[in-house]
């Protein structure tokens, strides 16, 4: 059976994209199942349609709690029994109540050299403290805020003009990158989770 693959992305979905391109190219030996968003308008939506990828949308509306929201993600995401779910640009902290369903399965990618700068707005907090590098990281997803083992990073220059924007842009190339290359090792069982560290083995 081939290696199921379940997305989860509140936005633009260009890392969604890149995975999918290299699943399609036959560089990934996988499968993306399902692509769920919490955004009802999310470009990443309308990227899956296009490739016939079954998507769901689930808002935090109407539900009273996180936890609330997370259990109903869970069981909505292991409907599709992934052996792996994708954080490609999901903009919510998922609780253990989702993440106790996925133990070891769940990856993110963040635009910055974790542990440097986590949450929102990664490179904007890169350019105004004035690192001289910067990058992207992918990582297991714990319950904390980007604190999950580090898988693998790439590092970009910070050019003295950047701003914001064109940080973003010089690490998203990274990021399409990294993204479909990590997402390719750990469908070819070469991510290991030992003593809370993570690495891959070629
Ligand atoms: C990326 O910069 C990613 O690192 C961050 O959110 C952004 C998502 O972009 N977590 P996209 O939706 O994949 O285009």
């Amino acid at each position: 059976m081939a290696f199921r693959i379940v997305v989860l992305a509140s936005g633009r979905g260009s890392n969604f994209q890149a995975i999918l391109d290299e699943i399609e190219k036959g560089n990934i030996a996988a499968e993306i199942v399902a692509l769920f968003s919490d955004q009802a308008d999310a470009a990443a939506l309308t990227r899956a349609e296009a490739h016939g990828i079954p998507t769901q949308v689930l808002s935090k509306e109407g539900f009273a709690s996180r936890r609330d929201y997370d259990e109903a993600l869970a069981e909505r995401v292991a409907a599709y029994q992934p052996d792996l779910v994708v954080l490609a640009g999901w903009m919510r902290l998922l609780s253990g109540a989702f993440l106790s369903h996925f133990p070891q399965r769940v990856l993110n990618i963040h635009p910055a050299l974790l542990p440097s700068f986590p949450g929102l707005h990664a490179q904007r907090q890169a350019v105004e403290y004035g690192v001289k590098v910067s990058g992207c990281t992918v990582h297991f997803v714990d319950e904390g805020m980007d604190s999950g083992p580090i898988i693998a990073q790439r590092v970009v220059p910070v050019m003295p003009d950047d701003d914001e924007d064109t940080l973003a842009a010089r690490i998203l190339v990274e990021e399409h990158k990294l993204f479909p290359y990590v997402v390719g090792m750990f469908a070819a069982g070469r991510v290991h989770l030992e003593n809370g560290k993570a690495c891959i083995r070629e």
